[in-house]
């Protein structure tokens, strides 16, 4: 991998800012922007409605999208939906299940509230179980607690394939064979892990996957979410009204069979269209390269951060078992400190805070003011990291 090169991609790194941001969105390269201009530049016009060349040509970039995306996550076209970021398809699929009493649902204190929230609501509204398995202070759970917590009464299994908070990989396939011998469903959040690993969604076991765009190089407001063939006239829409119809007359209606069915309105064809050149690129530069590259980035980062005198990591040590994100703390130094000070004075953009983890950071990890985080993507160089370290030497 040439990372001069790719980073030649980027022009907001011509700024000279040190990204270590991108477990909350990443930078976009210029392929992406260039296709989101080119939309409204060359052919803008709304998709699936006109017979006219623009609206012809939108809906043709459009639809390849979906075909980029599916060819990326290794799905097919119709099992692709695009939303607006990650939560928005997590709250599809919770809003479209049917509930009764004595059902439950699973998930775990180690959840993006986007992966928690839609769940406790759902117990909030029909008086379903929400279980909760708890991990260990590095985000590792006991597969037993699954196999316990999970029954037939479970529902749905709702898991993240990568936390936000400590960077554990989850075997979330482990996890689906339990709920499917169950006949629950099994979701996976897979913010951080789609833009990271190659994903091959018909060997994962899930039933749904949602994930964001805009952490895999597309347009911000832009997310997928994967919802598996068979379960497709199963899932009722949340949304309905124009563009997801097959007919429709006086008192009643039939839904459109592919994604259409659960993109109702006008969607966000510029970014679709860009999000459909972000994978491109991704596939150009390999995912086994970016995890690879990734990989010897982050073991850099966590070596260096390790010589530093009193500075604590959280999360795996194995490398193997986590992304490159990595939380941190500082004695006598708040999380927010550190990050207003390494933007200060280097430049250097990290997170702070409870990083829409507040269950994680307050019953499992005892950490109520959060963490620093930094997060590595394939665009940043092994010089970036040695002036983040060297910068946090000075810090402390
Ligand atoms: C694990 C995880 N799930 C869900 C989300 C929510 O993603 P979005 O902002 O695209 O809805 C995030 C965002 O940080 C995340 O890290």
């Amino acid at each position: 991998m040439d990372i001069e090169k790719i980073r030649n991609d980027f022009k907001i790194l011509d700024k000279g800012v040190i990204y270590l941001d991108s477990a909350a969105t990443s930078l976009t390269p210029d392929c992406v922007v260039n296709a989101v201009i080119g939309y409204y530049n060359d052919y803008n016009a709304n998709i699936e409605r006109g017979v006219y060349s623009f609206s012809q040509e939108a809906s043709k970039e459009y639809e390849e999208a979906h075909q980029k995306v599916a060819h990326f996550l290794g799905a097919s076209e119709e099992e692709i939906v695009f939303t607006k970021n990650c939560t928005y398809g997590i709250n599809l699929v919770a809003n479209a299940l049917k509930f009764k009493k004595g059902d439950n649902i699973v998930t775990t204190l180690l959840e993006h509230h986007s992966n928690y929230l839609p769940w406790l609501r759902l117990r909030d509204r029909y008086g379903v179980e929400v279980k909760r398995i708890k991990p260990s202070k590095e985000g590792f759970f006991n597969l037993k607690d699954f196999k316990e917590a999970i029954d037939s009464n479970t529902k749905i299994v709702a898991v993240t394939h990568v936390s936000n908070c400590l960077g554990t990989i989850i075997p979330v396939f482990e996890i689906s064979e339990i709920a499917h011998k169950n006949n629950a469903l099994f979701l996976v959040d897979g913010a951080q892990s789609a833009p990271h690993f190659s994903i091959n969604l018909k060997e994962l076991g899930c039933d749904f996957f949602s994930c964001s765009g805009h952490k895999m190089l597309g347009p911000t407001g832009t997310g997928v979410l994967y919802i598996k063939k068979e379960l497709w006239d199963k899932i009722e829409p949340f949304e309905i009204g124009g563009g997801m119809i097959k007919s429709v007359d006086i008192d009643d209606f039939t839904t459109a069979d592919g994604w259409e069915k659960f993109e109702a309105g006008t969607p966000n064809i510029a970014g679709g269209i860009g999000l459909g050149a972000a994978v491109e690129y991704l596939n150009k530069i390999d995912m086994k390269n970016i995890e690879e590259y990734e990989r010897k980035l982050t073991i850099k980062m966590m070596e260096g951060m390790k010589k530093i005198k009193n500075l604590i990591i959280l999360g795996p040590d194995d490398p193997e078992k986590r992304t490159g994100v990595i939380p941190f703390k500082v004695p006598n130094m708040s999380p927010h400190e550190i990050a207003f000070v390494l933007d200060e004075v280097a430049n250097i953009a990290i997170r702070s805070g409870l990083h829409c983890c507040h269950p994680l950071h307050n019953s499992v990890l005892n950490e109520p003011d959060g963490t620093a985080r930094a997060s590595l993507y394939f665009y940043n160089s092994e010089e970036e990291v040695d002036i983040f370290i060297q910068t946090l030497k000075e810090v402390m």
